[in-house]
């Protein structure tokens, strides 16, 4: 495999290239919310959403968090729960808690103003080398490459690169091409047009080549690779897991804790929930395997959370995947009897204050349910 791909390319075919896809950017491109009342501000944001995340997903939460935060100062003085809150759904929290706390860094380091050079932004919590690079580009036409799913796809194939993208070299090579894309004019507009061809027109499957304005210019197309490429990385390997959730009930309040900076969704709220044995992954809630688990379930309250609990009901079974882990999680309706956790941090609410409070995704649904059955 030929180590330097990107001089492939020489500075006439680049900008040619630049002019090529500004041209169909013009006529192809999104209305997207971040695109408007452009400010590095709502980029830093709009880019901490997209991250693993699709830009179907993102545009409603977009709205929401500006809507509520719409300047660093706004977000620097939040609280942290009310954050969360607004992020519930679209996972990956830290991204949501480092936001938090570069504002607050953007204020006491940088004067409330989201800096321009790539090396200061690379100390704000949570920026990486690529929101880094979007942030300088897309507010500040700086010239800063900018190298994420969207354009490593694109220029994987524009280079017919068929090593493994993510290895030292192919992120050295494909950045090298990404700093000289962006090392022009009008670095903003070539940036985002690059990523917006890499979305649309460049997609994972089923590449619309016919509709590119870099087929020519195109190693994968015109070698007839482009399906091949990205070499896919093996996938890892899921781990099953069979967890339940207990929604404990004294009078009209329910048992919640905030989850630790240690663990899954740490700062959201949940109902106690833990791993459990008696039931498998794929087998049937028989009624037997069911009384199993109740009976796990009453222990486990008991011994690591100090709660005895009476188990009244099976409430709902949600199969659900995160990262690697795919969970079977069984919820569970409980009354309780006595006792209450003595450490961590614990509340008693009603379904009203439930509403106010971030909540894993599972979590928010039975309190939806039990909201639901409480006011009907
Ligand atoms: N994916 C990542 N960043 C994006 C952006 N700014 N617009 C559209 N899709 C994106």
């Amino acid at each position: 495999m030929a180590d330097e791909h990107v001089e492939e390319f020489d500075s006439r075919d680049l900008a040619q290239m630049r002019k090529k896809i500004a041209s169909w950017f013009r006529n192809a491109q999104r209305d997207l919310p971040w695109r408007v009342e452009r400010n590095a501000y709502r980029v830093w944001v709009s880019e901490i959403m997209l991250q693993q995340t699709t830009v179907q997903a993102v545009v409603p939460y977009f709205e929401r968090f500006m809507k509520q935060f719409p300047t660093v100062e706004a977000l620097a003085e939040s609280e942290e729960a009310d954050v969360l809150r607004l992020w519930e759904g679209l996972g990956y929290y830290s991204r949501a808690r480092n936001l938090r706390t570069g504002a607050i860094q953007v204020c006491e380091q940088f004067n409330g103003q989201v800096p321009k050079q790539v090396d200061q932004l690379l100390e704000i919590k949570g920026i990486g080398r690529y929101t880094a690079g979007a942030i300088a580009s897309f507010a500040y036409n700086q010239p800063a490459p900018i190298l994420e799913a969207n354009t490593l796809r694109l220029f994987v194939r524009l280079l017919a690169y068929d090593g493994d993208p993510k290895s030292a070299a192919g992120q050295r090579q494909l950045w090298a091409l990404a700093e000289r894309f962006a090392s022009c004019r009008n670095p903003a507009k070539v940036n985002e047009a690059l990523m917006e061809l890499g979305a649309l027109v460049c997609r994972v499957s089923a590449p619309q080549c016919d509709a590119c304005p870099l087929k020519s210019s195109c190693r994968a197309f015109l070698s007839g690779r482009q399906e091949e490429l990205p070499v896919l990385q093996k996938r890892i390997a899921v781990t099953r897991v069979v967890d339940a959730c207990v929604a404990i009930q004294r009078k009209n309040k329910w048992l919640v804790r905030q989850r630790t900076s240690e663990e899954r969704w740490a700062g959201m709220w949940d109902f106690p929930r833990f791993s459990v044995e008696s039931v498998d992954h794929d087998g049937k809630l028989t009624p037997a395997i069911s009384r199993r688990l109740h009976e796990e379930v009453r222990q486990t309250l008991l011994r690591d959370w100090n709660v005895t609990a009476e188990i009244h009901d099976d409430l709902m079974e949600v199969r659900h995947t995160v990262t690697r882990y795919r969970i079977r999680l069984l919820a569970l309706i409980a009354n309780w009897q006595e006792g209450s956790p003595s450490d961590g941090e614990i509340r008693w609410v009603t379904t009203q204050q439930l509403a106010e409070l971030p909540l894993s995704v599972t979590a928010r649904r039975i309190a939806d349910w039990l909201h639901e059955r409480h006011t009907s």
